[in-house]
């Protein structure tokens, strides 16, 4: 796990050093503490707005040295924008480029005085701010030898202490408990994401799961001898060819009350490393394959966020562990193999994988827990970013009112989704001549024929949501709350999904 930066909450009087932020709205119209340090620098931040051009927009950012008689050392004036109208996103995302701001140029402490020109922002936006400005902060530091200077004066700076100040702080510290819960789990989701695939294989993944124990997540770690007992043969194929035996993680936390009653399932693909197998892949690129798993690291992280804030919700990870590797041991185009749902399947194309190891974990998981509803997560195709490029991740689903459910806790959450259809036509494009299915569907629409595939194992009447976050995952593109290659997608839209509709 990366530092985090020390977070907390205090009263907008409460003493301040290094670094100072203070906000302004539209126009410029400047906050109360703005004006004050405006007024305690005879004038020097209004001057700098004039001479900068800053009118308070969002995004933009005026930066001072704080001069002489005056506690900090910098003071940077931060446009809102038009507060009023804000969402839970643009609270998250003013807190994301805050931390951004000071990222880079950072001093040991930062102290941010969060209003509007009006009024007090309310303790849940706070606590929104607060979790998009540790987002913002987490970096992938592990294997980088020399370590951060922790004095903010030399070398690589790193922010020790942020401070929020704001009207109501204990509120805000309120607020922002489960939001501490769901940053533990995003920044899990990234670590695992981020981690090399010659650190990180199935065996290693499965013991990271394991961990969950320790958040009172009931955690079952089933190895090859058992999946062969359970005869989840299209996953177990797809792991043959690797030196790594394969392993499926189950994951269980009951926070419903009563204890019982039908459990939400997410499944995950968690391919340690994504070679293609016999079907190999190019050379360029292949390293990020090491993502491969970032369904599997979401569902882990999701789990963990909800034991850590007790959700009132039973919910239940499944996640396929497997390398996919080529060698004497691999499987072949042109194999059939029968999943454990008795369909049998012709594997055209080895690096068609994931559906392969979704399949058997999308079965186990309805057949043993006869779930009220399935959501599964995978990085399953490169051609969902040929579709949508990197802001959405693709939907398919058979409910629609799953699906609408989904796009609202995306848009909520700035995690977005967009919806891709199946149907009858499309599920044509997988009839295989000697199987039941064949893993590869042509050409065109490739991730509708693997959505197509995984509906194969989805039995009659369960709600099921499948999400292709290929492009949102893994090499994610910078965003306010995000700059890790890893982004922990998914953990906080399902926290959102969950928190709306499954909690009680
Ligand atoms: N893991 C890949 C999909 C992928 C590609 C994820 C690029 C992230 C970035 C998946 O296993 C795969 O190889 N899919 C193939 C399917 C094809 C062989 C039918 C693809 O998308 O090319
Ligand atoms: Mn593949
Ligand atoms: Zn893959």
């Amino acid at each position: 796990m990366t530092d985090q930066t020390a977070l907390s909450f205090a009263s907008m009087t409460a003493a301040g050093d290094g670094v100072a932020v203070v906000f302004a709205e539209e126009g410029p119209k400047l906050a109360f503490q703005a004006q004050d340090l405006d007024k305690k620098t005879g004038g020097l931040l209004s001057k700098a707005a004039k001479i900068t051009g800053f009118k308070g927009k969002k995004g933009s950012s005026v930066d001072v040295l704080a001069p002489q008689g005056v506690k900090f050392s910098r003071i940077v004036l931060v446009g809102m924008g038009k507060p009023a109208s804000f969402s839970h996103e643009d609270w998250l995302n003013l807190g994301g480029s805050v931390r951004g701001v000071l990222t880079g140029r950072e001093g040991a402490s930062a102290h941010v005085y969060l209003e509007t020109a009006k009024d007090a922002v309310a303790p849940a936006d706070i606590a929104s701010f607060a979790l998009g400005a540790q987002l913002r902060g987490y970096s992938f530091k592990k294997y980088k030898s020399k370590k951060p200077q922790k004095d903010g004066n030399d070398g690589d700076k790193t922010l020790n202490k942020l401070v929020v100040h704001c009207a109501d702080p204990r509120a805000a510290g309120k607020a922002f408990i489960p939001d501490q819960a769901i940053l533990d789990g995003v920044n899990l989701a990234r670590d695992l994401v981020n981690e090399p695939a010659n650190v990180l294989g199935p065996a290693e993944f499965a013991a990271k799961a394991k961990q969950l124990t320790k958040s009172g997540v009931q955690v079952e770690v089933l190895n090859e001898a058992a999946l062969k007992r359970l005869r989840m043969n299209a996953l177990l194929a797809v792991g043959q060819g690797s030196d790594r035996p394969s392993h499926v993680v189950v994951m269980q936390w009951k926070g419903a009350s009563p204890k019982g009653g039908a459990p939400v399932a997410i499944v995950g693909k968690g391919v340690t490393f994504d070679t293609g197998g016999i079907s190999l892949k190019p050379a360029g690129g292949m390293e990020e394959m090491k993502g491969d798993m970032a369904g599997a690291a979401c569902v882990v992280g999701l789990m963990q966020a909800l034991a850590e804030r007790k959700a009132k919700v039973n919910a239940v990870g499944v996640i396929g562990l497997v390398e996919n590797m080529p060698s004497g041991k691999a499987q072949r185009p042109g194999d059939v193999v029968t999943a454990k749902s008795g369909t049998t399947i012709e594997v055209l194309n080895t690096d068609a994988e994931g559906r392969m190891v979704l399949a058997d974990c999308l079965w186990y998981a309805q057949d043993r827990f006869k779930p009220k509803a399935v959501v599964n997560l995978a990085t399953l195709t490169g051609a969902v970013m040929v579709a949508l490029g990197k802001e959405h991740a693709g939907l398919f689903s058979n409910n629609d009112e799953l699906a609408d459910w989904l796009i609202a806790a995306g848009k909520e959450t700035g995690e977005k989704l967009w919806r891709l259809p199946l149907g009858p036509k499309y599920d044509k494009m997988i009839e295989s001549k000697v199987a039941d299915i064949k893993n590869t569907g042509g050409k065109w629409g490739g991730s509708i024929s693997a959505a197509q595939f995984l509906q194969r194992f989805i039995k009659e009447g369960t709600p099921w949501a499948h999400l292709d976050v290929a492009g949102t995952a893994m090499a994610a593109v910078d965003s306010d709350v995000n700059r890790s290659w890893g982004s922990g997608f998914g953990v906080r839209l399902l926290d959102r999904l969950i928190k709306d509709h499954y909690e009680r």
